[in-house]
């Protein structure tokens, strides 16, 4: 069904015209008839072989304590079990921390969270699994579970030691500064809420070693996992990754657990095994964005200008560093957003929870380290009695300028852009219209806010930033195109794709993008940090110039002509110096041609990003190639009696260079955007006071839904390629657009702060939700009337 055969266009009308789907093309997502009929396959669609059984993990039914006893008996005499595993089963390594050690594969002894897997059942079906794993009679001694950021700052418990970056004196910059403030704001985490949840198939697979299909951002992580798990050289694992139905950040790491449990009884029973987790489990047994809790004191000028800054961020990590150590990095690589903190101290704690262990979520830390730059910059307009878009223009950074951690300030061309936006959206006809709606409603009131986005571009782990492709050419003239890059709906597949094509100058349907295969680019780095196409796209990149320059080598000798004869034009290659006289031959004849002159027509490729570095011992380097930009301005209304609200409005104008793909990089930014709005208004984790997980379904937990959408929703890009030799000076989409969703968390400040005539600025915590809407508004009715 999902085969579509016969792209038999001839050569011939392909010569006529230019070649289709190169880079910079509106071309629709390389699946999207796919995903919209349901035949996109998902692992969980696979046929499965026969003989397959199915896993399931018991959970443990304290947050914090040793286990006394677990009594699997009842778990192993249920209907259709066919297995149990505890940690003593387990025939490698028994850690799989992916940076760090510290998340045993099953709870070692202790329980370091409510929910943490105790135990897993292999059956003859899922529900079979779900049923016994309930049955396990475990006894425990508890002990007391830290539950939050604060407690673990009282009692020193970090997963990783506190990090500094500092850059002149921020002390006595404050201290000398004609205005002093302070100020705190708590940001909640968010659940990655992807479609396809948590799933591995695992097959038994030649001299004990294992097939792995695997929903993950990182299976070259996977594969390195299976194979210590299993005590087996990673040549024994191959892990597998067509696509997955959203990644978000959750499949970075925390897919790992359940191709490992699944890969161990498959070695066990040599029976293909697969994993899935429901929602539930999903919610309840994997991490998710980090809750933070964030201070500052601040010394400004009167007209609103940041002298100095003193900043605290504080991470709820969870039971295990995980990748905490790299994302409260980049909260504080972030806390500056576009603006020139002139002398700063950022401090980042690692708070360990007796909860999940929390991972990557796009924007990995950025997020809340740059909401917080924004809170600042309004509370400071309001207490210099300024509009904060003013104040916002007033702390830009500028070219030539330095940040907290010492990378120099480039291309910074976010002013004009803003300038673009705020001329574009109409922000002060707005402004003023607000004001006066403001004047003569009693009990609605609107806000508006214009806030920017300058986000870095690179794994701040400077190994990771590289990438492999691997590019074969048949003899009709078709692609085959693989990269270590994965698919999570972000079109990344598609994007690659359109740079073999243009390379090439081929029509898109000639390139066959296919599965991540760990056996056909090793060693690869996560599809994460937004820089799946800028490092895959050079990568292929690179093959296709080898593959190029072998094929010009060939013609030359071949045809007998320069090498500036022979070029790649309309599907055709086209030999001879004069084009009317050259002679054209369709790439299909062209590449037969070379075959059987024994030109070989298959190659690797390969990038490394250059320039970066950065050392974290001192703090300071160029931990990011470029950063990427935006601007988004928002306008809502709340109703001061419920706290209800809605968006009226969103702008955004957003740089992506030049765009690979102006359809997928717009689809990204209006993603970005209402999944930022929703980690800010609806969506909030909860946890009651024994650490069990309350968010933990779809009737618990509010994701945005398409009555969402602002009625007035519009997207543009900005057109200005990428200073730094990227992709066709294109940049990296997926993350940035996320940080959008802030203006609108400013907007609703904005409008709770008109009912105290915006003299102060209230406090409101994140998510906005309609309650804590309520209460910020209570607040500046009592302290106008005070
Ligand atoms: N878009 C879709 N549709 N689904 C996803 O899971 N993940 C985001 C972003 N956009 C995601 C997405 C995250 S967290 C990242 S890091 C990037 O895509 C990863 O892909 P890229 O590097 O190819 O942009
Ligand atoms: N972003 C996303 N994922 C990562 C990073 C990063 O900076 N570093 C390690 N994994
Ligand atoms: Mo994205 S959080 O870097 O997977």
């Amino acid at each position: 069904m999902s085969h579509v055969s016969s792209k038999v266009t001839p050569w011939e009308a392909r010569r006529q015209r230019p070649a289709k789907g190169k880079s910079g093309s509106k071309l629709a997502h390389e699946s999207a008839e796919k995903h919209v009929l349901g035949t996109a396959t998902y692992i969980d669609d696979m046929p499965e072989q026969a003989g397959t059984l199915f896993a399931a993990v018991g959970k443990s039914t304290i947050a914090h304590g040793k286990i006394l006893s677990l009594d699997l008996t009842a778990v192993c005499n249920a209907p259709g079990v066919v297995d149990v595993i505890t940690l003593d089963d387990i025939p490698g390594e028994k850690d799989i921390g992916p940076v760090f050690k510290g998340d045993p594969i099953f709870a070692d002894g202790v329980v370091e969270f409510h929910g943490q897997a105790l135990f897993a059942v292999l059956a003859e079906s899922f529900e079979q699994a779900k049923r016994a794993v309930l049955l396990a009679q475990v006894s425990y001694e508890e002990h007391p579970a830290l539950l939050t950021i604060k407690e673990a700052l009282q009692q020193n418990a970090f997963v990783r030691p506190a990090h500094s970056m500092q850059k002149g004196d921020a002390a006595s910059a404050i201290t000398a500064a004609p205005i002093q403030m302070s100020g705190e704001l708590y940001v909640k985490g968010q659940e990655h809420f992807y479609l396809e949840g948590q799933i591995s198939y695992a097959l038994p697979a030649e001299d004990g070693g294992i097939k792995l299909y695997c929903s993950s951002q990182h299976p070259t992580e996977v594969q390195k996992l299976v194979s210590e798990v299993l005590d087996l050289p990673i040549n024994h694992v191959q892990v597998e990754v067509r696509r997955m139905g959203g990644g978000f950040g959750g499949k970075e790491t925390q897919a790992a657990q359940w191709g490992c449990i699944a890969s161990v009884f498959a070695r066990r029973q040599n029976r293909p095994v697969k994993m899935r987790l429901d929602r539930q489990d999903d919610m309840v047994l994997t991490g998710k964005r980090h809750d933070f809790y964030n201070r500052y004191q601040l010394g400004i000028d009167e007209n609103g200008k940041i002298l100095g800054a003193d900043i605290e961020l504080a991470g709820f990590c969870g039971y295990s560093p995980d990748l905490s150590d790299a994302i409260v990095d980049r909260a504080m690589f972030h806390v500056d957003n576009a603006y020139d903190l002139n002398n700063a101290r950022v401090i980042g704690h690692r708070c360990k929870t007796n909860t999940v262990s929390n991972t990557a979520y796009r924007g990995f830390g950025g997020p809340q380290g740059m909401i917080f730059a924004e809170a600042m910059l309004d509370d400071i307009a309001r207490k210099v009695g300024k509009d904060p878009l003013d104040v916002r223009k007033a702390n830009f950074y500028r070219d030539g300028g330095s940040t907290h951690y010492g990378q120099p300030v480039e291309d910074f061309f976010l002013p004009e852009l803003v300038e673009q936006l705020e001329q574009d959206c109409d922000y002060r006809a707005r402004r003023a219209a607000i004001t006066e709606f403001n004047r003569t409603n009693r009990w609605k009131k609107r806000g508006l806010a214009l806030t920017p986005v300058r986000f870095g571009i690179s794994f701040t782990i400077q190994f990771l930033n590289q990438a492999g492709a691997l590019v074969h050419i048949y003899t009709d003239g078709s692609i085959h195109l693989n990269h270590g890059g994965t698919e999570m709906g972000q079109g990344l597949f598609t994007k690659v794709a359109q740079v073999v094509a243009h390379e090439f100058d081929l029509d898109i349907d000639m390139i066959q993008a296919s599965a991540t295969a760990t056996d056909k680019v090793p060693n690869t780095s996560p599809t994460a940090a937004s820089s799946g196409s800028d490092l895959n796209g050079k990568a292929a990149q690179n093959a296709c110039q080898i593959l190029k320059s072998r094929l010009v080598q060939f013609a030359q000798q071949h045809y007998q002509v320069n090498a500036g004869d022979v070029r790649f034009i309309n599907n055709h290659v086209v030999i001879g110096a004069d084009e009317n006289s050259a002679q054209w031959i369709s790439f299909a004849d062209f590449v037969t041609l070379a075959y059987q002159n024994r030109v070989s027509l298959s190659t690797t490729g390969y990038y490394a990003t250059p320039k970066i570095h950065y050392n974290r011992d001192t703090a300071s380097g160029r931990p990011f190639f470029y950063f990427a930009f935006g601007a988004c301005c928002a306008e809502v209304e709340i109703d001061t009696l419920t706290g209800e609200y809605k968006v009226l409005r969103a702008d955004i104008l957003h740089d992506v260079g030049r765009s690979l793909n102006p359809a997928i990089d717009i689809g990204q930014i209006e993603g970005g955007f209402i999944q930022g709005m929703g980690w800010l208004t609806t969506e909030e984790l909860l946890w009651d006071d024994k650490g069990r997980l309350q968010s933990n379904s779809a009737a618990t937990y509010k994701i945005p839904t398409s009555v969402d959408i602002p009625a007035h929703f519009n997207v543009q890009l900005f057109d200005r390629a990428n200073a730094e030799d990227t992709i066709y000076n294109s940049k990296a989409v997926g993350e940035p657009p996320f940080m959008h969703g802030i203006a609108v968390w400013c907007a609703l400040r904005d409008a709770v702060a008109s009912v105290a005539d915006y003299t102060i600025s209230p406090p409101l915590d994140t998510p906005a939700t309609p309650e804590r809407v309520l209460n910020a508004v209570m607040f500046c009715q009592q302290e106008s009337k005070a």
